[in-house]
């Protein structure tokens, strides 16, 4: 038994095997051989085992938003799992109906989804798109006997699963797995509104819903403008098609606001909204809110998970809840994303040829390559910063909201270094 607490160091010594030819661990993944994370504190990251420290630009894809080993976070995970870890949806438990509760205030006071009314809990982000495809489909199944079917757009990630894999664009994440949920249509989120509503009218009587993020994560952080939403929403609504506006990645805080569709106008809200990543800091659990249209086409029975809405989560998510769902913390999320955006934006200049585009919302940063950024992402791995890609060639930037100004400066100053090393 490895005792990684008492001794990180030698104990991770004994793993350095385990390094090699993805271990004992089957092949999905491209990971760097010389990086084995230890433990993590605030935005840094530890590898014991080589010495080295990270500043963290990923935050696990988007999730510790409040930084590595959380003191409360860990203190909350330790209470409650002495009081109780699991019950099951048979029962209800009070953490989970408060997390739900906050959940739908929060939304409402803080520009959300202006008629959210009930929360669906689970545990990951495909899990949450998954009971959002068939809420819509339930829905659509309630108006005509062939409304089932789902719009979603090029570019964009929903999730692995077979049904968040049907609403998924990329062919190299679908092709190799044969048929998919039938009735999936990809549309181009840059087409004009008058080609969403010609194939949305045409298709009236089989669409369900259409799903979108309103900031693209995997495709390259690419924000959908405002009007786009608010069109779509308005051709969706005259048609009978249910909204599902996927926030596991741009949501909970980190475009500046609560929820990413808070920069709309409400008359665009969506109808379903996901989320997860951030909602347990680390910990797995995932919401799908839901306004009362949606709500009353549900039956007991249409859906159903044994481990969501479990109370470790719940008490955890509730505490993540309190603390983005809070003006000032969502103030000062736009404002380190203006401290971000400013010195990547000086570093545009210095290298057109190189740096094609910087986009982005609050925490959630894009910049876009000319070319795959595959030898800067290990340049910079070398001197010290995690960052990852998204899309063909786009760096992205998601840091903990948390992070302080110093490690941000920390961080860039790094990425400056390394794009001056591979580009210069
Ligand atoms: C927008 C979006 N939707 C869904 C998912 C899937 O979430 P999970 O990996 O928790 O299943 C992700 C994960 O990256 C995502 O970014």
């Amino acid at each position: 038994m490895l005792k990684l607490r008492q001794s990180p160091v030698l104990a991770s010594k004994q793993l350095k095997g385990a390094l090699d030819k993805h271990g004992y661990q089957v092949t999905t993944y491209a990971r760097p051989h010389d990086l084995l994370i230890t433990r993590g504190k605030g935005s840094k990251l530890y590898d014991d085992l080589h010495n080295k420290s990270y500043v963290d630009f990923t935050a696990g894809i988007a999730v510790t938003s409040l930084g590595h080993s959380n003191e409360e976070v860990s203190r909350i995970l330790c209470e409650q799992s002495k009081k109780l870890i699991h019950s099951s949806n048979l029962y209800y438990n009070a953490e989970c109906l408060d997390l739900s509760k906050k959940i739908v205030e929060k939304t409402k006071s803080l520009g959300g989804q202006y008629d959210c009314s009930k929360v669906f809990l689970c545990s990951t982000g495909t899990e949450a798109n998954e009971a959002a495809l068939k809420f819509a489909k339930k829905h659509g199944s309630l108006l005509g006997p062939k409304k089932h079917g789902i719009i979603a757009f090029k570019n964009s990630f929903h999730g692995r699963t077979m049904g968040a894999l049907s609403v998924t664009s990329n062919p190299k994440y679908r092709t190799p797995f044969g048929d998919l949920v039938p009735g999936t249509s990809f549309l181009n989120i840059h087409d004009e509104l008058s080609v969403f509503s010609d194939f949305i009218k045409n298709k009236k009587d089989e669409v369900a819903g259409l799903i979108v993020e309103p900031v693209q994560g995997e495709g390259g952080v690419f924000p959908i403008p405002v009007e786009k939403l608010v069109g779509l929403k308005q051709i969706c609504s005259e048609n009978d098609v249910v909204v599902i506006h996927d926030e596991i990645q741009c949501g909970m805080g980190r475009t500046g606001k609560l929820w990413a569709h808070a920069h709309l106008p409400k008359e665009a809200h969506p109808d379903i909204f996901t989320s997860a990543k951030a909602l347990g800091n680390g910990f797995p659990i995932a919401a799908t809110m839901v306004n009362e249209k949606i709500n009353s086409a549900l039956q007991v029975g249409d859906h159903g998970t044994t481990y969501g809405g479990n109370p470790l989560g719940g008490a955890v998510a509730s505490y993540v809840m309190d603390v983005i769902g809070n003006e000032d913390f969502l103030e000062g999320v736009v404002r380190k994303g203006e401290i971000f955006q400013g010195r990547l934006m000086k570093l545009c200049e210095s290298y057109p040829e190189q740096i094609k585009d910087l986009r982005g919302q609050g925490l959630m940063i894009g910049l876009e390559f000319t070319e795959a950024p595959k030898e800067l992402i290990s340049k910079c791995r070398d001197l010290g910063l995690l960052v990852i890609t998204a899309g063909k060639s786009t760096v992205r930037f998601v840091p903990p909201l948390t992070i302080s100004e110093s490690d941000i400066n920390e961080g860039l100053s790094i990425f400056e270094k390394a794009v001056n090393e591979v580009y210069a």
